[in-house]
């Protein structure tokens, strides 16, 4: 169990998908406290002023200010947006040497304040930096979290959703594996309320809607530059999960070890989160077709991510 009291937040890179999230996070009233640390230390001050003059009308009272990596010492959790995001054309593997050094350092950082609380990661490649995250930091499994497939899975929803005539909190359907261009629909137990949905489309049309969710940042990024409004409700989500005890299921990146036929490497998978983290994993049962999408994903990143633990 997370063994820190209070409901502390300190989010570490305030850059779009940082600053998006701190805004959404104190939009909700999801923590009571929260510190911005960042190597932009002008910018990041003038985050904390200006999320404080907007304090007056959050739903709870909360603490914002500017920090560094002492304060992580009582956090309960630690969110990590900080890093180099991806240009037009560049993929998020393309990201992982520079990332890695760049978490080595940060996490470094973070533990040497005496940190015992849960690592939530957002950066990119995600998942291999929430690997890293797990190496670096020797906290267990169940403490370091990545943001998996929470945005993706969010992407399928909402456009099922379209398409259905139905809220997407209506439609219940996973993107898992690699958060990135090997990822996989589970169209065999996607359902809205119970009813299973992929006989009602054609493979055309669901070949059409998996590659509008896979390809999304492409097209964000080639026309605003960043994605960082749905990460950050998704991070919001999973912060709220974690510090409401709810127990409920996300598709977050977890650690396998075992689970789906894999073992030591972090995927987007459906996992249940509660105070102290992940819970556990929620095994779908997938058809061969999905087994061997999820054991490609899974090979895709343990190919870019294997070199660098030698
Ligand atoms: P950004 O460039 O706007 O912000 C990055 C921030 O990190 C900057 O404020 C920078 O000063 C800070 N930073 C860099 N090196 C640092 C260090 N050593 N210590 C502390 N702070 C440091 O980038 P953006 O758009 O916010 O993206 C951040 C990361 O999130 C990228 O890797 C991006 O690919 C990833 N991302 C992940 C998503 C997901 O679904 N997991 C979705 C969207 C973005
Ligand atoms: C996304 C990329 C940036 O928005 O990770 O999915």
């Amino acid at each position: 169990m997370n063994l820190t009291q209070g409901d502390k937040v300190v989010l570490v890179g305030t850059g779009a998908v940082g600053s998006s999230y701190a805004y959404a996070l104190i939009n909700q009233g999801i923590c009571e406290e929260l510190v911005l640390v960042d190597i932009n230390e002008a910018k990041t001050k003038a985050d904390a002023m200006d999320l404080n003059h907007g304090l007056v009308y959050a739903p709870i009272p909360q603490k914002i200010k500017y920090g560094s990596y002492s304060d992580c010492k009582d956090a309960a959790i630690v969110v990590i947006c900080a890093g180099a995001a991806q240009k037009p054309g560049e993929t998020r593997l393309d990201l992982v040497s520079k990332n890695l050094a760049i978490f080595k350092s940060i996490v470094g950082s973070i533990m040497d304040s005496g940190f015992n609380g849960i690592f939530l990661v957002a950066s990119n490649p995600v998942d291999i930096l929430a690997y890293a995250t797990w190496k670096y930091s020797g906290l267990p499994k169940e403490r370091v979290i990545g943001s998996g497939t929470i945005l993706d899975s969010a992407r399928f929803r909402f456009l099922l959703g379209e398409e259905f005539g139905v809220a997407p909190t209506s439609v219940h359907a996973y993107i898992i594996g690699e958060h990135g261009d090997s990822e996989l629909p589970v169209w065999s137990t996607a359902n809205i309320s119970g009813k299973l949905i992929a006989s009602d489309l054609t493979d055309q049309r669901k070949d059409e809607i998996f590659v509008q969710v896979r390809d999304a940042a492409y097209e964000i990024i080639e026309s605003k530059g960043a994605t960082y409004y749905g990460i950050a409700m998704g991070l919001a989500r999973i912060t709220k999960a974690i510090l409401r005890n709810e127990e409920v299921v996300l598709p977050v990146g977890s650690l396998l070890e075992g689970e789906y036929g894999h073992s030591d490497v972090y995927v987007g998978v459906p996992t249940i989160i509660n105070r102290g983290g992940r819970k556990s994993i929620v095994e779908l049962s997938l058809n061969p077709e999905e087994k061997e999408k999820l054991a490609n994903s899974v090979k895709t990143l343990k190919d870019v991510q294997s070199p660098f633990w030698k």
